[in-house]
C-alpha cells in the first residue's frame, strides 16, 4: 500500500483493490450465466471440474487464508467444505479426490452461491476495516487465483459440452463483422542474442516468473500474424497428421498414440464443412466462409533450420507451480485444479 493511500485511507484497503475484488468475483459468476444447474456439476474428465466446483474452491480460497484467521469472530461457513474444496494445498489438510468431483451432487449450486455471498460479504466488510498488509496481498494472491479459475472454468465447460451431442452453446456470438481478409502470411527473421526474461518491478508476479535473468536466444523465424482455420484446414487436407517431417518426436508418438488426426474440437462434421467451404464456397448455415477463414487459432512460429537441427528431439519444458513470491508462507495460487 502507499503512503499517500494510507494518509487518507488509514482504516481500510486501497477502495481500489475493494472494487476490483467485487467486479472479479461478479466475472465468476457471470461466466456462468447461461447454464442451467445441471450443467454446474459434470466433470468429463479427471482434469476437468466442475463449474460449481471452481465458484466454490475460489471461495474456499479466501476463507481458508483470509477469513479463517479471524476465527472466531468470523464463522466458518460450512465445515465439510473445507474438505471439499481443497484443492492441492497439502499443507491445509486433507482434500476431496480431485477425478470424483463430479460424483457430488450436494452442495448444490444454491448452497454454493449462498456460500460465495457469504465470503464476499464479510470480506468486503474485512478489507473496509483492516488495511493489513498480509490482508492486501493475501486479497491480491486470491484475485490472481480467481482469475486463473475463470480460464479454467471456460477451458472445462468447453469439454463439458463438446462430449454432448446436443452441442449447448456457452455464448452465441455473432462474427459477421469478422470477414475482412486476411493479408498474406510473411515471416519475419529475429536476430538472436542474449536477452532477459522475467517479471520485475512491484506488480505482482509469481514467484515461477522471478528471479529475472538473461537467456541465450537463436535465430528465428516467426509468422506477422495469427493462422486462420481456414489454413489449418489447409494444414489437414495436406495431410499435415500423417507427415512425421512436420513433428518433433514427442509431437509425432501423441499423433499416433492418440490416433490424432484434428483440433480436439474439430468433429466430424465441422471439418467436412471447412472441406466443402473452402472447395466450392458454398455456405453452411450458421458458419460463413469468413467466420471460417477469419478466425484465428494459435500462434504459429518456425525455428531458422539450423537452430531445427540443433533442437533435435529435445524435450520442451513448462516451469512449475507458482507462488507468492513476496511473502513466504503465503499459500500457492498456480490455479490448483
Ligand atoms: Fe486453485
Amino acid at each position: 500500500m502507499s503512503s499517500t493511500r494510507a494518509r487518507f485511507e488509514p482504516d481500510r484497503l486501497p477502495a481500489a483493490l475493494i472494487e476490483r475484488f467485487k467486479r472479479i468475483r461478479t466475472r465468476s459468476t457471470d461466466l456462468c450465466r447461461t447454464l442451467e444447474p445441471e450443467d454446474y456439476v459434470v466433470q468429463t474428465m479427471p482434469s476437468v471440474s466442475p463449474t460449481k466446483w471452481h465458484l466454490a474452491h475460489t471461495t474456499w480460497f479466501f476463507e481458508q487464508f483470509i477469513l479463517r484467521k479471524q476465527r472466531p469472530v468470523y464463522e466458518i461457513f460450512n465445515d465439510s467444505y473445507h474438505f471439499l474444496f481443497n484443492s492441492y494445498y497439502y499443507t491445509a489438510g486433507e482434500m476431496y479426490a480431485r477425478a470424483r468431483r463430479g460424483l457430488l451432487s450436494r452442495p448444490t449450486v444454491k448452497d454454493i452461491l449462498a456460500y460465495r455471498d457469504y465470503v464476499d460479504e464479510r470480506l468486503v466488510a474485512l478489507m473496509e476495516k483492516d488495511n493489513a498488509d498480509w490482508i492486501q496481498q493475501r486479497v491480491e494472491l486470491g484475485l490472481q487465483h480467481e482469475q486463473q479459475h475463470q480460464e479454467l472454468m471456460l477451458t472445462d465447460i468447453k469439454h463439458v459440452f463438446s462430449v454432448n451431442p446436443l452441442e449447448p452453446i456457452l455464448v452465441e456470438a455473432d462474427y459477421s463483422g469478422r470477414d475482412a481478409a486476411l493479408p498474406e502470411m510473411e515471416f519475419k527473421r529475429h536476430a538472436g542474442g542474449v536477452g532477459e526474461i522475467g517479471a520485475e518491478g512491484e506488480e505482482f508476479c509469481f514467484d515461477n516468473e522471478t528471479p529475472r535473468h538473461r537467456v541465450l536466444l537463436n535465430d528465428f523465424e516467426i509468422g506477422d500474424r495469427l493462422v486462420s482455420n481456414g489454413e489449418f484446414q489447409q494444414f489437414i487436407e495436406d495431410d499435415g497428421y500423417r507427415k512425421p517431417e512436420l513433428w518433433l518426436s514427442d509431437g509425432w508418438a501423441w499423433v499416433q498414440s492418440e490416433q490424432v488426426n484434428r483440433p480436439l474440437y474439430w468433429n466430424e462434421d465441422l471439418t467436412q464443412a471447412f472441406t466443402l467451404i473452402a472447395r466450392s464456397g458454398s455456405g453452411r448455415a450458421g458458419m460463413s466462409r469468413e467466420l471460417l477463414r477469419g478466425r484465428c487459432l494459435c500462434p504459429m512460429g518456425r525455428r531458422a533450420p539450423a537452430d531445427r537441427a540443433r533442437m533435435g528431439n529435445r524435450r520442451p519444458t513448462i516451469g512449475g507451480a507458482g507462488q507468492l513470491r513476496r511473502e513466504r508462507n503465503a499459500p500457492s495460487a498456480a490455479a490448483g485444479r
